[in-house]
C-alpha cells in the first residue's frame, strides 16, 4: 500500500483534523507537505518519525502573498491531493447579532481563503489529482432545517458554492471535493462529538484517494456518501 510517489499538500495542519489527515497519509506511505500558521507540537513529533516524507511549512491561509511565495518555493514539486483543511468557528450567535468583523473573519477564513489557496497551489497539482476542502455537514443548504450556527453554516455553504463555481470552470478535472468529516472530537468539535479523529480521517483519506482520476465535483461525507448541497 505504501506509495511515496503519491503526495498530499494539506493547509492548516497544526492540530485536529489537519494533523490527523497528515498522520493518516504518512501511515499510508505518502509524502506530505503540511502547513500551519504557527508552531505545532503534533507536526514536530510527526517530523521526527518521518523526516524524509514530511515537509513542514508556515502559512496563514489568509495571506495570499505568503502562499504565492510558498508555492514558488515548492518549485516543480507535484502533489496528488491538494487539501485545504483550515477553518474557524464563531460564538454561534444568530446572524443578525454577528459583529461585522466576526462575520468577515469567518467568511474570509472558511470560504474566500480556501478558494484563493486552491488557485495559488493548483499549478502544483499532478494529473490525475484531487482538490479537496474541509466543508461541514452544516454547509448543506438542503439539510438546514434546524438552524443554529448561522454564520458558520453560511461560510461553509459559501465555500461549497465557490468550489462548485471553480469546478464549473475546470470541467476537464481535477476532481473537486467538499468533505463533510462528521462530528469529530477536536478543539472545534468538542469532547462529546461522536467520532475520533483517526476514524474520520481514515474515511476521508479513502474518499479522496477513490476520486483520483475523476473530474467530478461532489459533496461527500467521511464514508463517501453524497451530502445534499
Ligand atoms: N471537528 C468537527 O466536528 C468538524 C466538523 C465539520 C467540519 N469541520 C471542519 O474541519 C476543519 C478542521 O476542524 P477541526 O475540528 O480540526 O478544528 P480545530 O481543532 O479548531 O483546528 C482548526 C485548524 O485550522 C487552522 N487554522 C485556522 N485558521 C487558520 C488560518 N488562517 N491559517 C492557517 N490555519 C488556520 C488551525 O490552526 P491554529 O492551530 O494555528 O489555530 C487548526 O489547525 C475546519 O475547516 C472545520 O470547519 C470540523
Amino acid at each position: 500500500m505504501a506509495d511515496p510517489t503519491q503526495s498530499l499538500l494539506v493547509l492548516g495542519a497544526s492540530r485536529g483534523l489537519g494533523l490527523g489527515m497528515t498522520k493518516e497519509f504518512l501511515a499510508r506511505g505518502w509524502a506530505v507537505v503540511a502547513t500551519s500558521r504557527g508552531s505545532s507540537e503534533g507536526l514536530a513529533e510527526l517530523k521526527t518519525r518521518h523526516p524524509d516524507r514530511l515537509r513542514l511549512e508556515t502559512l496563514d491561509i489568509n495571506d495570499p502573498a505568503a502562499a504565492r511565495y510558498l508555492a514558488s518555493g515548492l518549485g516543480d514539486k507535484r502533489v496528488t491531493i491538494l487539501f485545504v483543511n483550515a477553518g474557524v468557528v464563531d460564538d454561534k450567535r444568530p446572524a443578525d447579532q454577528s459583529e461585522i468583523d466576526e462575520f468577515t473573519r469567518l467568511m474570509t477564513t472558511n470560504a474566500l481563503s480556501p478558494i484563493r489557496m486552491i488557485e495559488i497551489f493548483a499549478p502544483l497539482l499532478a494529473t490525475p489529482g484531487v482538490i479537496g476542502v474541509m466543508s461541514s455537514g452544516l454547509g448543506s443548504v438542503t439539510n438546514n432545517t434546524g438552524g443554529g450556527w448561522d454564520v458558520y453554516r453560511a461560510s461553509k455553504a459559501a465555500l461549497n458554492t465557490l468550489l462548485r463555481s471553480r469546478a464549473a470552470r475546470h470541467r476537464e478535472g481535477p476532481a473537486h471535493l467538499a468533505i463533510a468529516p462528521g462530528w469529530v472530537r477536536t478543539d472545534m468539535g468538542g469532547p462529546t462529538a461522536s467520532l475520533d479523529v483517526a476514524t474520520a480521517m481514515r474515511g476521508v483519506a479513502d474518499v479522496l484517494i477513490s476520486r483520483i482520476g475523476s473530474s467530478t465535483c461532489e459533496y461527500l461525507d467521511y464514508k463517501g456518501s453524497a451530502v445534499a448541497w
